[in-house]
């Protein structure tokens, strides 16, 4: 990538998001920070931004963008090209995570959580792949997890939905990749954001009660695990922001397809024995020349 790409970053109103901005920008990409309701709730955090882009001289801009509305994608992708001409590089961020027993979960809570972490996906890069694919090139990250690949028993719904966005991922990298446009799924271990201050509560607590001891561990596993953020020994988030960076500057083609950072490193060689059973399948369905680039 060069300095002059252009980089489109979803919630970044904290956490993540906000750093991998910052470290962006002061890498000197032009970046476009994107959060919801930022003349609303968010005002102070894209004010924050903007600060910093004036003091330290950056190309970093805050932009609107709920990854709920359809309509607010389209509108934050239209002034990007407006602006700029082009996307290099979109990072699907924005995400939450609820934790405890599915079954205080009511299925409009269970709906929140995929619309966030995973129609938002199908959102962006609708808005996004036509200029990409005008482009011949780009660079799509998603923020999954190591979630996305093991199951903890009290993050159902939330290993659920970043299962289903590194299936979605990994079949636009094998549909996007012979036209030039390198994806890539990071998944982060556990790292100190706002992630459980952001975890909605369930609607219907209730249904706890029938489930006796089970039910008491569960949930008070949920309650220490949502309170560990928030420790002193939970790692500094800014090593996914580097790890960001890292892959933004690798030559395009030769991004891995996954990287775990921090403690699903454990995950290498799940990743690995995977990868190796999906070559299999693309061969067997004639379809290897897929991850070739520049195929018909
Ligand atoms: N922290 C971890 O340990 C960890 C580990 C693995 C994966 N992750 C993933 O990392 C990503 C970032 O989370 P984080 O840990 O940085 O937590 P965070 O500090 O809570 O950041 C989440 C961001 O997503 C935004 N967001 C939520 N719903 C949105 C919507 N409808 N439209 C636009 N933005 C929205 C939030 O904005 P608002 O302020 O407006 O809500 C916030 O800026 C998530 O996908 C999460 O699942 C986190």
């Amino acid at each position: 990538m060069s300095a002059t790409d252009v980089i489109l970053i979803t919630g970044t109103s904290s956490g993540f998001g906000r750093l991998i901005a910052e470290t962006l920008a002061g890498k000197g990409y032009t970046v476009y920070a994107s959060m919801r309701q930022v003349t609303g709730r968010n005002a102070a955090a894209g004010d924050a931004l903007r600060s910093l882009a004036e003091r330290e001289g950056l190309s970093l801009h805050v932009i609107d963008l709920d990854v709920t509305d359809e309509g607010s994608v389209e509108r934050a992708v239209q002034t990007v090209i407006a602006r700029t001409g082009r996307i290099d590089v979109l990072i699907n961020n924005a995400g939450f995570g609820i934790a405890g027993l599915n079954e205080t979960y009511t299925l409009e809570d269970v709906q929140r959580q995929f619309d966030t972490n995973v129609f938002s996906v199908v959102r962006m890069n609708r808005a996004v792949l036509p200029h990409m694919r005008h482009q011949r090139s780009g660079l799509i990250i998603y923020i999954s997890s190591g979630g996305g690949r093991t199951i903890i028993p009290f993050l159902g719904f939330y290993n659920a939905s970043k299962f289903a966005l590194e299936a979605l991922a990994e079949s636009y990298h094998y549909q996007l990749y012979g036209l030039g446009i390198d994806s890539v799924i990071v998944e982060p271990g556990r790292y100190a954001t706002a992630v459980s201050v952001n975890s909605p509560r369930p609607s219907d607590p209730a249904r706890a009660a029938g489930y006796g001891e089970i039910g008491i561990q569960l949930e008070q596993a949920a309650t220490d695990f949502m309170a560990s953020f928030s420790a002193p020994s939970c790692p500094d988030p800014q090593e996914v922001a580097d790890a960001v960076a890292e892959l933004v500057a690798m030559p395009p083609g030769a991004r891995p397809l996954r990287v775990p950072i921090g403690a699903p490193a454990s995950l290498e060689p799940l990743n690995q024995v995977l990868a190796q059973v999906q070559t299999n399948i693309l061969e067997r369905l004639g379809l290897a020349w897929l991850m070739k680039r520049d195929s018909p």
